[in-house]
């Protein structure tokens, strides 16, 4: 196993003042930039890859960000394997792996775990209102990254289409001066969407697991033959026909703003969201419907 300090070509900085010098190194080099809170996995990997591709240097951020877990479990069970992903994202040709710690981000004295931000109602539905100050705290340590690495792009994946769209909506409101790129969801052979949480499945569970995505690939079929009520209901019926599984919601929402719609004549784009437990890990998928 690969010990962060081993990595030779890529930069590790594990404080703040480490990442400004090697920020420094880079330069007016057109940085792209992907957030993540490690445990890295192959969802991980294609935007890390498309960075590299499109970008002169990519920067990776590593932090398990406290103020987003609405949950003390969640936060503490929340897999942590920083040797790993220092090898992993080296291999994939980053420039510089960013693993500050909680003071780096949030020094005492100051106000970046406070912040409150305009997240122009998309947080009303969906995720928002099942994980009260999940979304605020997402864009404390987003915007709190982004003017630290300050990048020309940052790389973002449909995996959590409400944080994206979310994302998109504060850089617009705030003008940030950066792209932001939208990255299809990774899915394992099996369907299943790949998140850092799956790790903490037992056996039984991850056999399970794929069974969401073979359901809500069903609804697809039921768009426009049934009333969108009847179609979450059936889908939900799906999904929680597999003993492992227990739906949370299903929603059918408005691709653009994310409001859940009665008719399907309603939006022009729709899209299905769904959070599912597979006993106490809590997993979300979504696919477009139109
Ligand atoms: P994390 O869950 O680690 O995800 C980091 C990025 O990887 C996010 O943009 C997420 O959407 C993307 N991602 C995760 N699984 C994916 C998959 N299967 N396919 C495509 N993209 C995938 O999202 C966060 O961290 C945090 O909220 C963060 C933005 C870093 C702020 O703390």
């Amino acid at each position: 196993m690969f010990a962060p300090d081993f990595c030779t070509i890529m930069k590790v900085a594990k404080t703040l003042a480490d990442f400004e010098s090697a920020r420094k190194s880079l330069g007016d080099k057109k940085v792209g930039f992907v957030p993540t809170m490690g445990a890295l996995h192959e969802g991980h990997a294609s935007l890390i890859r498309r960075a590299v591709a499109e970008c002169d240097a990519v920067v990776v951020s590593d932090f398990v960000n406290p103020t987003q877990f609405n949950n003390k479990t969640d936060f503490e069970t929340y897999p942590r394997i920083l040797d790993q992903d220092c090898a992993f994202v080296e291999a994939l040709g980053a420039a510089i792996l960013f693993a500050p710690r909680v003071e780096d981000i949030y020094p005492a004295g100051t106000d970046y775990n406070k912040k409150v931000f305009d997240l122009g109602g998309l947080d009303l539905y969906g995720e928002g209102p099942r994980r009260p100050g999940h979304f605020n705290g997402m864009a404390q340590v987003v915007t709190r990254l982004f003017d630290i690495v300050r990048p020309d792009r940052a790389y973002f994946g449909e995996k959590d289409f409400q944080q994206l769209a979310i994302i998109e909506y504060f850089v617009k409101n705030l003008h940030y001066p950066i792209e932001i790129v939208r990255c299809p969801i990774a899915r394992a052979e099996d369907g299943l969407a790949l998140s850092s949480r799956n790790k903490l499945l037992t056996p039984a569970r991850r056999a399970a697991a794929p069974h969401i995505y073979a359901s809500i690939m069903k609804t697809r079929d039921m768009v426009g033959k049934m009333p969108v009520s009847e179609a979450i209901r059936k889908t939900v019926e799906l999904i929680d026909a597999q003993p492992e599984l227990k739906t949370e919601y299903v929603e059918i929402i408005n691709s653009l703003n994310l409001r859940p719609v009665s008719d399907w004549n309603e939006a022009e784009h729709l899209r299905l969201t769904c959070a599912v437990y597979a006993g106490d890990v809590r997993l979300i998928d979504n696919i477009e419907l139109k």
